[in-house]
C-alpha cells in the first residue's frame, strides 16, 4: 500500500504559491491536496480551474482534488482538463453518487468519495466497485486549521475493516482534517494511507515540515 503525505494547499502563502509548491516538490512530495469550495457545500470559496490548471504546468505531483461543491458531477471534465488525477466528490453532495463515480472513471481519473464525520459508512455499500479511494473527514469541511475530531479514528478502523470484508483491501483511506505531530500516529495506526496535512505543513517553512511528517509516515512504507 502507498503511504502519502498529502498536504493541502488550502493552508498556502498565495503571495508565493509557485515557490511553496517547488519546495514540497524539491522535498519529495508526491501528492498535493487541492480543496475547491463553491460558497454552498460548505461557506467558503476557494479557488477553482483557472488557478489548478495554472499550477500544473509546473509541478509533476499527483492532484488529489477535494470537491466541497454542490453537484459535482457538473465539473467533472472541467477538472480533468485542469489535469486532477484523483477527483474526490462529497456522497451528501451527490444526488447520484454511483453515476458521478461512474462519470469521474470514464473521464481518466480515479475516484474518490468523501464522508463528513457524521456521514455513516452504509453509503459506501453499493459503489466500492467504482471506488479507489475513500476520504473521511476528520473536521467539518470548509476551513483549515480545525481540530481532529477523536471519533474518526473508530471510524477509520472500521473502514478498513469493512474494505478487507468486502474483498477491496486496495482501496486508498485518506483522512483530512487536524493531522498534525499530536495525532498523525493514531491516524496511521488506525488503517489510513493517505494523510492531507494543511497548517500543519504551511505554518512553518514548508520543506522542513512536510520532511518531519514524511519521516514519520515513512515507517508504513514496506
Ligand atoms: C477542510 C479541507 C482540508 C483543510 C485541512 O475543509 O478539506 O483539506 O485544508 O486543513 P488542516 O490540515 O489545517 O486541518
Ligand atoms: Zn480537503
Amino acid at each position: 500500500m502507498e503511504y502519502q503525505i498529502a498536504p493541502s494547499m488550502l493552508s498556502a502563502d498565495f503571495n508565493i504559491l509557485g515557490e511553496q509548491l517547488k519546495a514540497l516538490e524539491e522535498s519529495g512530495c508526491k501528492w498535493l491536496h487541492i480543496d475547491v469550495m463553491d460558497g454552498m457545500f460548505v461557506p467558503s470559496i476557494s479557488f477553482g480551474m483557472p488557478v489548478i490548471k495554472s499550477i500544473r504546468k509546473n509541478s509533476n505531483m499527483y492532484f488529489d482534488v477535494h470537491m466541497m461543491v454542490e453537484d459535482p458531477g457538473r465539473y467533472v471534465s472541467d477538472m480533468k482538463e485542469c489535469g486532477a488525477q484523483m477527483l474526490t466528490v462529497h456522497a451528501e453532495a451527490c444526488k447520484h453518487l454511483d453515476r458521478v463515480l461512474q462519470q469521474i472513471k470514464e473521464a481518466g481519473m480515479k475516484s474518490g468519495v468523501v464522508l463528513n464525520p457524521a456521514t455513516p459508512l452504509s453509503v459506501l455499500d453499493y459503489v466500492l466497485d467504482k471506488t479507489d479511494m475513500v476520504l473521511l473527514m476528520s473536521v467539518n469541511p470548509g476551513f483549515g486549521g480545525q481540530s481532529y475530531l477523536p471519533a474518526i479514528t473508530g471510524k477509520i478502523k472500521e473502514l478498513r475493516k469493512k474494505l478487507d470484508d468486502a474483498g477491496y483491501p486496495d482501496i486508498y483511506i485518506e483522512v483530512d482534517g487536524g493531522v498534525n505531530e499530536k495525532t498523525i500516529n493514531e491516524v496511521l495506526e488506525a488503517g489510513a494511507n493517505i494523510l492531507v496535512a494543511g497548517s500543519a505543513v504551511f505554518k512553518g517553512n514548508v520543506s522542513e515540515r512536510f520532511k518531519l511528517f514524511d519521516g514519520i509516515i515513512d515507517a508504513y512504507r514496506k
